[in-house]
């Protein structure tokens, strides 16, 4: 079955809160339609534990979206949105409800004049969202505190960048994060590719590293 594409409206015009509503709902029915696809691949029975768990990491990313949501109906409907602050709240949050205190350390470098249309910030914020929530599970499993390092800046031909980072074990051996993974990558990936994003991985057994670049169209 084909992965399904992420059908939120672009914001060629009157970019508002009705619109933010809408992209948000429309967003998280191709997440739904994602998961849905998902277990459509699946030749196996699906137990109800499963079950449970996938319908518990759904209600999670729900949450983290109407977070963003509230996060950003706070601002003006047209204003851009101040990528630095913005990421360092996502982030923070994503960390604070999966880690132990003092388990992760949280390192920010984020230019204050990374501004980017309210419209992208949601699914840039989504798709930090996601990293930064592997990174918590997945860098360190024997449990040792780690670091996780969030980036962003704009390059003078307003090419915004945003860097995720980790001193982990790296991604398992064969993996190729461009191409497999679950539903949390999948939706980097679509997220990404509707932003006309170029991103990449790296990975070593000091760390995995996460960069995406989003072209001088997409920036306010
Ligand atoms: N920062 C990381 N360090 C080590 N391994 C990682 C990291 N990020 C991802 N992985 C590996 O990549 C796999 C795929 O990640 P992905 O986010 O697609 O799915 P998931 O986290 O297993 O499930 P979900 O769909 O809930 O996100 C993970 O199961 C993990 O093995
Ligand atoms: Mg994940």
């Amino acid at each position: 079955m084909a992965v399904p594409t992420l059908a939120y409206s672009r914001p060629d015009f009157a970019a508002g809160a009705h619109h933010r509503v809408a992209n948000s709902l429309a967003l998280l029915a191709s997440i739904v339609r994602m998961q849905a696809s998902a277990f459509g691949k699946r030749p196996d029975m699906v137990s109800c534990d499963e079950v449970r768990t996938v319908l518990e990491e759904l209600g999670n990313r729900v949450h983290t979206i109407a977070r963003l949501h509230g996060r950003l109906a706070a601002g003006p409907p047209d204003g851009a949105v101040a990528l630095g602050d913005y990421l360092r709240d996502v982030a923070a949050a994503v960390v604070s409800a999966l880690s132990a205190a003092g388990q992760v350390r949280l390192r920010f470098a984020c230019e204050k004049d990374c501004l980017v249309a309210p419209e992208r910030a949601l699914p840039l914020g989504l798709i930090v969202a996601e990293l930064v929530t592997n990174a918590v599970k997945y860098a360190h499993p024997a449990g040792v505190a780690g670091e996780i390092s969030v980036a962003c800046g704009v390059a003078d031909d307003q090419t915004v960048t945003i860097e995720v980072s980790d001193d982990g074990i790296g991604l398992p051996e064969g993996f190729d994060p461009m191409k497999n993974g679950n539903l949390g990558l999948q939706l980097v990936r679509c997220l990404a590719s509707e932003l006309a994003a170029r991103i990449s991985f790296a990975h070593d057994p000091l760390g995995t590293s996460f960069e995406l670049k989003m072209p001088t169209e997409t920036v306010v």
